[in-house]
């Protein structure tokens, strides 16, 4: 394989679903695969060509699915296996690939396995890290606060770098990966194209099991070297290759985190020797002011910061492995808060997609991402359901909770986790029930009924970038070249022997000159009305032109 081979992947649009909030098709009041069934001609009409939804396994929803009870089975919450046997021929139908969510990191405390380790049959114990000790085993700190080791009645200690209930599997251990591998190959005989692989970052833990010597916070160390990107992470996945996704001719990504590097990338994707298609890095997605904002009013992008990241990882990995872009996930609050201004909404969210999307890569978009839906207003910590939110709360001193309520207001992931935004009917067409899933009020004005008739719509703007990422082909496999025009206009040059296309983006809410007038005579796609000679940029002005080669 190299950058030019064929694979239906690289030509593809994804859309992440989070199913507990896109669409209740049964009326109990939680979303559900059958809401899913529901939209697939929507999803279709979008232009995307293949779904990845969030876990859907038999779980005590914990962190909303990612903590699995039972891998073979449907959560009741999201039905049955029935439905998600429908959704792969419907899916089929509508050619459609199906990427299912594999937690391949770590399981429910409520899982079989972990009940039986807990009794200490040791076939189990060994599925994950437990220790038997008079106090905690190592410093470390886990990512959603608190110490990474949780004790059980008896002085055992198991290793749980997210929540509590979700302890970490042991897959050092050759018969945990084999459960795993069987794992996968039952879902990929179901039908389904490929996974999204959670968390694979943090596979491999350092087996010296020695403190950090990070400084300390409340006698923790937040220290994610002793769990991330570790060599031991690549053995296991090449072993995964070997057994399951080559065989099975299966679709990976991988969720690799904040702290990998491009070389860390590399060793998961190149061409070469990779183990995976493509992995989700995290660092564009932090380049804001969201660490010191002390509201949304204050929240603003850093443009030079954005470009800088964005070029550095798009030229690092070009011609050496394939790329991912995505704006917003399940994990991050909603881009056009976070990067867009809410008072050029419409503008803001179109120029976000236009910087992003012709960038080389597969794209995903996130659940109402293509309508622009926001933040949600919060007004009290009762708002939150996220098990990271509460824990990292609940560690706050009593004199920091005030500060980090606001925090958590700005960058919760509950900010993108309220219910899907389809018309103006109550809780905006979600569900016919109320259960307390937060809907965001301002559905009455962004919802996917209005803009499929507004022809200026956010939606119908995403639906022109799909088309075009698809059918240009330069912008599928063509050169990148960034040119730097101003510090707040992303520009960069898609070409090869044929084409050039240019992507003129003002990611700010000011007017800004350029340094040299721009012929705009072959605009394929623009958020504005323009003249023919561009001499300056008005607020999230966006262009996507064909020009002279
Ligand atoms: C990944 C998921 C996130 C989850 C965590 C633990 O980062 O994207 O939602 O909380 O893994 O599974």
């Amino acid at each position: 394989m190299d950058h030019l081979t064929y694979t239906w992947w690289k030509e593809a649009v994804g859309y992440q679903i989070y199913p507990k909030t896109f669409k209740d098709g049964n009326h109990d009041g939680f979303g559900d695969l059958k809401g899913v069934i529901e939209k697939i001609p929507y999803l279709h009409d979008l232009g995307i060509d293949f779904i990845w939804i969030c876990p859907f396994f038999d779980s005590p929803m914990d962190d909303n699915g990612y903590d699995v009870r039972d891998f073979y089975k449907v959560d009741k919450m999201f039905g049955t296996i029935e439905d998600f046997k429908q959704l792969v021929s419907i899916c089929d139908s509508y050619n459609i690939k199906i990427v299912v969510d594999l937690v391949l990191n770590h399981t429910s405390d409520e899982h079989e396995w972990f009940q039986k380790a807990k009794q200490h049959e040791k076939h189990y114990e060994d599925y994950y890290f437990m220790k038997h000790a008079s106090h905690t085993p190592t410093n470390w700190g886990s990512f959603f606060g608190g110490s990474a080791w949780e004790r059980l009645a008896d002085n055992t200690y198991y290793l749980r770098i997210f929540s509590k209930k979700m302890p970490d599997l042991n897959w050092s251990n050759p018969v945990l990966r084999e459960e795993m591998y069987e794992i996968a190959r039952y879902w990929m005989n179901l039908g389904v194209a490929g996974f999204r692989l959670d968390a694979i970052a943090h596979l491999a833990k350092d087996m010296n099991f020695a403190n950090s010597t990070k400084p300390e916070v409340n006698g923790v160390a937040y220290d994610w070297s002793k769990f991330s990107n570790l060599p031991a992470a690549q053995t296991y996945l090449k072993e995964f290759k070997e057994h399951v996704l080559q065989p099975l001719s299966c679709f990976s990504v991988g969720e690799v985190g904040g702290g990998a590097s491009v070389d860390d990338a590399l060793e998961y994707v190149s061409y070469d020797d990779g183990k995976l298609n493509i992995v989700f890095t995290f660092d564009h997605v932090w380049c804001n002011n969201i660490n010191t904002a002390n509201s949304i009013e204050d929240l603003k992008i850093d443009a030079p910061k954005l470009k800088e990241t964005l070029a550095y990882w798009q030229t690092s990995l070009f011609h050496k492995g394939w790329s991912s872009l995505y704006l917003n996930n399940h994990d991050f609050n909603r881009v056009v808060s976070n990067y867009g201004s809410v008072k050029y909404h419409n503008k803001s969210a179109k120029a976000l997609a236009t910087m992003m999307y012709f960038l080389w890569g597969t794209p995903f978009i996130y659940q109402g991402e293509e309508i622009g839906m926001t933040n949600y207003p919060f007004t009290s910590i009762d708002d939150f359901n996220d098990v990271q939110a509460l824990e990292q709360y609940r560690n706050k001193p009593e004199a920091e909770k005030a500060t980090f309520f606001t925090k958590l207001k700005l960058s919760s992931r509950d900010n993108v986790r309220t219910t899907m935004q389809w018309d103006t009917s109550t809780l905006g067409g979600f569900s016919t029930k109320a259960i307390g899933l937060l809907t965001n009020p301002n559905y009455q004005t962004i919802n996917v009924a209005s803009q499929l008739e507004d022809e200026n719509s956010i939606l119908n703007y995403y639906k022109q970038v799909i088309k075009l990422k698809k059918q240009i082909k330069t912008l599928l496999y063509g050169n990148i070249e960034f040119i730097e025009l101003h510090p707040d206009v992303m520009c960069y040059k898609r070409y090869d022997e044929h084409q050039t296309y240019l992507v003129i983006v003002n990611l700010s809410c000011d007017k800004v000159s350029l340094p040299t007038p721009i012929d705009t005579s072959n605009v394929l796609l623009s958020n504005t009305h323009t003249s023919s000679i561009l001499t300056h940029l008005e607020p999230y002005d966006a262009f996507l032109l064909q020009i002279n080669n």
